[in-house]
């Protein structure tokens, strides 16, 4: 089927309105590609003549459409290098315009989630109600509470291959409940749903009669955007330091909060102080007084200190915590295993250090989600460890939606795990806090 790549670029909406970028996850043929081309079927994403050929092909073989179909013809494309960025997919209620955040296989897109690639705000997990939790879904479960992802919504799909029976779906809503709160998460909706029939995804089905929730879409809609970034301390990550006419201008991105003209800003690690003289774009003097999370911007100083790449800038009483000793909580995606006591590339930001494991604490047993002891930690497992480094590290433990929470670990320039800081200081069990 050829599609037309144009049809992918988002859609008109409301600037007011923020895209909000979810991803949907779930074990293998659970339904994840027919519920995304049903959503964009019932949003009105696809154009009707796509449609008509999608039911012709599909009355043809006297089968229902194929909802995937349309996800199919994307990943050709996308193999093929046709279209550019079909790794997103847009589609828009009435409420507000959402992309799927989605990768050419489940590496690289657990790849672009850990490397803060692509960051979702919520999660559809896709569970088949006659299969129950597959070994994917507790890997995913694992993996949205790793990220920080705590608005997720079940979809039991295929409730038709349970006739779709109330007492079943309860049984299998409850485990999967009871699953995701050892997690720590609580599912906002678990809706019965039926991605290839449509049941209970833009309208509630009279299949399912006994049930009282939302319909996926309006469950959707009900999601809130993350807490505000620009409400959060001031985390300003340095990538750069340019000279030019003498000046000294200093460059990078508002991770979180406000950065406005005057304030005093302490770099961590060196600790050194400074108020923003001046703030540019590109190279002339802006107008505005202040700026905000999700920026890249430069400014200039009133006085001179020393500062390197990778320093963050924090308010007074604000700041992250510096140490050499580093607990990680990480998904390891390597083939080849995690060895106790090898060198490894830390990134947080822009800050790259090496470091060495010094202990590798336990592996998560993902049926039980009991610590397990281990030496080593294999490809896909979840693990907690310790990282020592020479130079100190600056870092926010245990914020993993955060630019200075999240890390990546590299080994011979590949990514190859990543993780959330859990604990930052000089030595095991001492939270240094500077300033
Ligand atoms: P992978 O991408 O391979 O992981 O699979 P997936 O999760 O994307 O599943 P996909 O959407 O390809 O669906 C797998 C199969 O389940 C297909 O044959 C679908 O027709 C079928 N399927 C999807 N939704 C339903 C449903 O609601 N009811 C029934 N009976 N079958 C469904
Ligand atoms: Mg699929």
């Amino acid at each position: 089927m050829n599609m037309d790549p144009k049809q992918f670029v988002p859609p008109e909406h409301d600037a007011a309105k923020r895209i909000f970028p979810i991803v949907i996850v779930g074990h293998v043929d659970h339904g994840k590609s027919t519920l995304i081309g049903r959503l964009m079927y019932d949003t009105g994403t696809i154009e009707a003549g796509k449609v008509r050929e999608l039911e012709t092909a599909a009355a043809k073989r006297g089968r229902p459409v194929e909802w995937s179909f349309l996800l199919d013809a994307l990943e050709l494309e996308r193999d093929q290098g046709i279209t550019l960025d079909t790794t997103r997919i847009w589609f828009s209620t009435r409420a507000r315009p959402y992309v799927i955040i989605d990768a050419p296989g489940h590496h690289e897109l657990l790849r672009n989630m850990l490397t803060g690639a692509a960051a979702a705000e919520a999660a559809i997990l896709v569970i088949d109600a006659a299969q129950g939790m597959g070994e994917q879904t507790r890997r995913h479960a694992n993996l949205l509470s790793l990220l920080g992802i705590g608005q997720v919504l079940v979809a039991i799909n295929k409730i038709d291959l349970i006739d779709h029976d109330e007492v079943r779906f309860n049984a299998l809503a409850d485990e999967i409940r009871a699953y995701l709160g050892r997690l720590k998460l609580k599912p906002r909706a678990i809706v019965p749903v039926s991605a290839r029939a449509g049941d209970n995804i833009a309208t509630i089905s009279p299949l399912t009669a006994w049930y009282r929730g939302p319909s996926l879409l309006d469950a959707l809609d009900q999601l809130s955007p993350i807490a505000k970034l620009p409400d959060a301390d001031l985390r300003f990550s340095v990538q750069d330091i340019w000279f030019r006419d003498d000046k000294r201008i200093i460059v990078g991105r508002i991770d979180s909060g406000r950065l406005a003209l005057g304030d005093e800003l302490i770099f961590a690690p060196s600790g050194g102080k400074a108020r923003v003289a001046e703030i540019l774009n590109w190279g002339k003097v802006k107008s505005t007084s202040g700026t905000q999370a999700g920026q890249s911007i430069a400014f200039t100083l009133d006085r001179q200190i020393l500062i390197e790449r990778g320093a963050i800038a924090h308010h007074r009483g604000k700041a992250p915590h510096v140490g050499h000793h580093l607990d990680l909580q990480l998904i390891w995606l390597d083939p080849e295993p995690l060895q106790l006591g090898e060198r490894l590339t830390l990134r947080i930001g822009t800050q790259e250090l090496d470091g060495h494991v010094e202990k590798i604490h336990n592996i998560i047993d993902l049926g039980t989600l009991s610590p397990e002891p281990a030496h080593t930690v294999p490809a896909n497992a979840i693990a907690r460890i310790s990282l020592i480094t020479r130079k100190p590290i600056v870092a926010d433990p245990n914020a993993p939606l955060s630019a200075s929470g999240r890390a990546v670990l590299a080994r011979r320039h590949r990514v190859v795990a990543g993780a959330w800081v859990t604990e930052l200081s000089n030595h095991a069990g001492d939270n240094l806090t500077p300033v």
